[in-house]
């Protein structure tokens, strides 16, 4: 699955798969403007960590199409401004948005030809989907080293090829420790309330042929307890620069429990996902999403009238409990601060 991101050239436009409907239905939605894109991603009809940062890229594309008349270019700023702010937590949307702006100003100069400007976005914005799906595939390699024949691997939310530009980063260790011949299996924690473990990571796998079994997100103790739980691999939104994860809501309650059971956690995300300027997991601001995504299913009501809700749809992972960050680079072991300054100043991580 990697064609659920794709720009049609002939007429500016951009088609998602709209997650919302999965795995029901498999219908698109179509982005002319950077409005559209902004309103894609704030109700997640496109979701996941390097998925929102290359869907941030055409939204650039989009934003330079809009913006017409003399004042292009502040048009064109507040545009991708407004991109980069869609979403606070996962730090690939506003590292896709500044990539397209470096490209804007190796451009320099007042007098840009728009229609050149045009080219090299779009063709940014394709080299920026093209990498995320090879980076996931060199990262599900070196993960692949992590999982053993026989494992069954808990995971949560969907970091899967639906999250990225393809393969995806959790599942795509899974899939490389899949091809590499190991019997392995996956439980999906269902991950509420938007049950992208449920509806999106099941239905990735299933399609994949890789053994799933979807559990509800409490009986994680249980499981584990059991021995029916031998890894846990996740994504994440954003890695602060002492290894601290944000990661959907639950995830931590998951290492909490790994740890517990003597159960390795590990997180798995491109290095566009580690936000250096963020020293821990305190500065990771923490997206609240309408309470309806808690109240009700579909038009059903699940809660009373007017009583409150909590909708965090993030929490972080303190860097205590990873066991190792699985990434392009190879995997990162603690001390994260490192192995981290390490990878992202190219350094070998040994
Ligand atoms: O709210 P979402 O669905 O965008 O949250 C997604 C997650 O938390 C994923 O686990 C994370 O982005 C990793 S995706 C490869």
């Amino acid at each position: 699955m990697d064609d659920h991101i794709r720009f049609d050239h002939q007429n500016l436009e951009l088609h998602l798969l709209d997650q919302r409907f999965l795995p029901e239905r498999e219908s698109d939605f179509v982005c002319r403007t950077a409005d559209d894109v902004i309103s894609a991603l704030q109700t997640m009809v496109v979701r996941g960590a390097p998925a929102i940062g290359v869907t941030a890229a055409w939204g650039c594309v989009l934003a330079l199409k809009d913006a017409q008349g003399p004042d292009w270019a502040a048009r064109l700023e507040l545009g991708m401004e407004r991109i980069a702010s869609a979403r606070p937590t996962a730090v690939n949307l506003r590292w896709g948005v500044e990539r397209m702006r470096n490209k804007w100003k190796s451009f320099g100069g007042a007098n840009i030809d728009q229609s050149a400007l045009l080219t090299a976005f779009t063709h940014e914005a394709q080299t920026m989907q093209d990498e995320d799906v090879a980076i996931c595939k060199t990262l599900g390699r070196h993960g692949a080293t992590c999982i053993d024949d026989g494992d069954c691997v808990l995971t949560h939310c969907n970091a899967g090829a639906l999250a990225t530009a393809g393969y995806g980063t959790a599942l795509g260790v899974i899939r490389a420790a899949a091809e590499a011949g190991k019997k392995i299996s996956v439980i999906a924690d269902e991950t509420r309330p938007f049950l992208q473990g449920a509806r999106l990571t099941a239905w990735e796998l299933a399609r994949d042929g890789i053994p799933v079994t979807v559990a509800c997100d409490n009986a994680c103790a249980l499981l584990m307890s059991k021995g029916m739980v031998q890894r846990v691999v996740v994504g994440a939104d954003r890695i602060a620069a002492n290894g601290d994860t944000a990661n959907k809501i639950g995830t931590f309650g998951v290492a909490l429990l790994a740890r517990h059971f003597h159960i390795p956690f590990y997180v798995a995300a491109p290095l566009s996902t580690i936000d250096p300027v963020t020293p821990d997991g305190g500065g990771i601001p923490i997206e609240q999403r309408p309470d309806r995504e808690v109240t009700h299913v579909g038009e059903t009501r699940l809660c009373p009238k007017d009583v409150p809700v909590y909708n965090f749809a993030f929490d972080v992972t303190p860097a205590e409990y990873i066991s190792g960050i699985i990434t392009e680079k190879g995997v990162l072991y603690p001390p994260y601060s490192l192995s981290i300054w390490a990878a992202l100043n190219d350094l070998n991580t040994g």
